[in-house]
């Protein structure tokens, strides 16, 4: 691996698993210095662990991204410790999937909050370290369900949205030299994606084959592909390439 990021500070929201542990590992592989906040304290030490044991400088904290402070005390912490905040990530996620006449206020709420509301506190929090360093690129994770998915109101609702966040945050503050971008996912094998088959009575296996029978490449997809289309971004020399979403699914749609 190349150290395209050397000298970079990268803060992935959500990166203790799934698809936010690809995008950390590949940060810190190429030469950033990275930064996770997780709600999920088990996964959280074990990616820690990992990431520290395989050589990398690693910063992590339990937080919640819907918590503005517990954000903003986390990003503070950030920049004491590593010098700088130059790449945000806002990854984390859950779904609360239902049929619109049997979603809950609570199921919509949640989703709202978590996607929107986190990605909202994240990238107001980090502006202000990357606009006094005029410097900055901003990752938001979409979905392709942005476009429309059954059983997901709440989830193609915030996935749209972050979309329109993004291209505002383009808007704002590129003179600042901060990009904004969006990475739209398709079927991705990870844990949530495991929940889904779950909740829908089938083996993941079985989700699997119908999910890849639908893509185009004819297979599903791995962090490490959300992973690629995250670290074109944020690369320093993809300056000129602001407000955009790319869909990584295999296909224009899943
Ligand atoms: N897996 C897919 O097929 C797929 C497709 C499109 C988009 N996405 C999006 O990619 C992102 C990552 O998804 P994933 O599949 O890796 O899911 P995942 O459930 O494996 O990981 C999500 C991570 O976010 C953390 N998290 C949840 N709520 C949080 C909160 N309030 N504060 C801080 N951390 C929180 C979780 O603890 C977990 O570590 C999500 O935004 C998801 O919507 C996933």
């Amino acid at each position: 691996m190349t150290s395209r990021f050397e000298g970079k500070v990268a803060f992935i929201t959500g990166g203790s698993r799934g698809i936010g542990r690809g995008i950390t590992q590949r940060f810190a592989e190429e030469g950033a210095k990275v930064a996770i906040i997780d709600v999920n304290e088990e996964a959280l030490s074990e990616a820690e662990k990992v990431l520290k044991d395989q050589g990398f400088e690693v910063y992590t904290k339990i937080a919640n991204v819907v918590q503005a402070e517990e954000v903003e005390t986390a990003m503070k912490k950030t920049v004491e410790k590593f010098g700088s905040l130059d790449i945000l990530v806002n990854n984390a996620g859950v779904l609360r999937d239902n049929l619109l006449f049997k979603m809950t206020d609570s199921d919509w709420q949640t989703v709202i909050d978590v996607h929107l509301k986190g990605s909202f506190n994240a990238a107001r929090a980090a502006q202000k370290y990357m606009v006094d360093n005029k410097y900055g690129r901003i990752i938001n994770i979409s979905s392709t369900s942005a476009l429309g998915n059954r059983g997901q109101a709440n989830y193609a609702a915030v996935k749209a949205g972050l979309q329109g966040l993004t291209k505002t945050l383009a808007i704002e503050l590129g003179k600042f030299g901060i990009t904004a971008n969006a990475v739209a996912p398709g079927f991705i094998e990870t844990e949530m994606t495991k929940s889904t088959a779950k909740r829908l009575g089938i083996t993941f296996e079985e989700l699997v084959k119908a999910s890849v029978s639908k893509i185009p490449v004819n297979r599903s997809g791995k962090p490490e592909d959300i992973a690629n289309a995250v670290t074109f971004f944020a690369d320093e020399k993809s300056s000129f390439v602001n407000g955009q979403v790319i869909y990584v699914a295999g296909g224009p749609k899943d």
